[in-house]
């Protein structure tokens, strides 16, 4: 099997790309992580990627004082460097132009905390507390030019507790980002999803039995 080479983008601590290195171990997921991406030079991701054997590059964003353009070429420099086919962002905090969007059309996917299109942008889990939300998740999408808004690839839906705060509900959340990032990279590698307007079809998937109701 060829594996499609797939970088990490990452600004923070890493644990989703942490659970991408777990799963690309085994021998039939379709992707490697080639490369770890950041912004930040002291990203924890990066040390991350070094101690996995995974090439970790650092493209500091600071001396590009908000020329977009010139930081994305610096990163698009890195990524052809290392043959990249796939881009998968996990905590990368910078809004990406719409060239370079576009230019990774059906090729770059983002984890985003929350079921969207509920709550896009940040302090997601606050955000459901506040509202009185029932459920709240996390949504795998591709990366189109609007922030938070391309097609749906997975999502996981965890309960809202009445006693939650925001750092139980994060948690909550983010142990099921460790499980659907991995799945919908290995689908989009394996050439299993389609895009039909602004859904997307994953071929061979199947949904879950029953409901969910909070509270019982
Ligand atoms: C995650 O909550 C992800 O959904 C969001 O940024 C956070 C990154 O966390 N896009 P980590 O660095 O993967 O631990």
């Amino acid at each position: 099997m060829v594996k499609k080479r797939v970088a990490v983008l990452v600004s923070g601590r890493g644990s989703n790309l942490g659970a991408l290195l777990a799963a690309a171990q085994a021998p039939d997921y379709p992707a490697e992580i080639a490369l770890v991406l950041s912004n930040r030079p002291d990203a924890g991701g990066l040390a991350k990627a070094r101690e996995a054997g995974v090439a970790a590059v650092a493209v500091d964003s600071r001396p590009f004082k908000g020329d977009r353009l010139a930081f994305e070429a610096e990163m698009q420099k890195v990524l052809d460097a290392h043959g990249i086919e796939i881009i998968a962002l996990a905590g990368f905090m910078r809004v990406l132009t719409e060239g370079f969007v576009t230019a990774w059309n059906g090729r770059m996917i983002n984890i985003h905390p929350s079921l969207l299109p509920c709550f896009p942008g940040l302090d997601t889990h606050q955000r459901a507390i506040d509202a009185g939300v029932r459920f709240h998740g996390c949504t795998v999408h591709l990366v189109t030019p609007g922030v938070d808004e391309g097609p749906i690839i997975a999502q996981a839906a965890v309960p809202v507790l009445a006693d939650d705060t925001e750092e139980a509900l994060a948690a909550r959340v983010l142990a099921q980002e460790h499980q659907i990032y991995p799945a919908a990279l290995a689908w989009l590698a394996a050439g299993r999803i389609r895009v039909e307007g602004a859904r997307t079809v994953v071929e061979g998937a199947t949904g879950p039995e029953g409901v969910l109701r909070n509270p019982c």
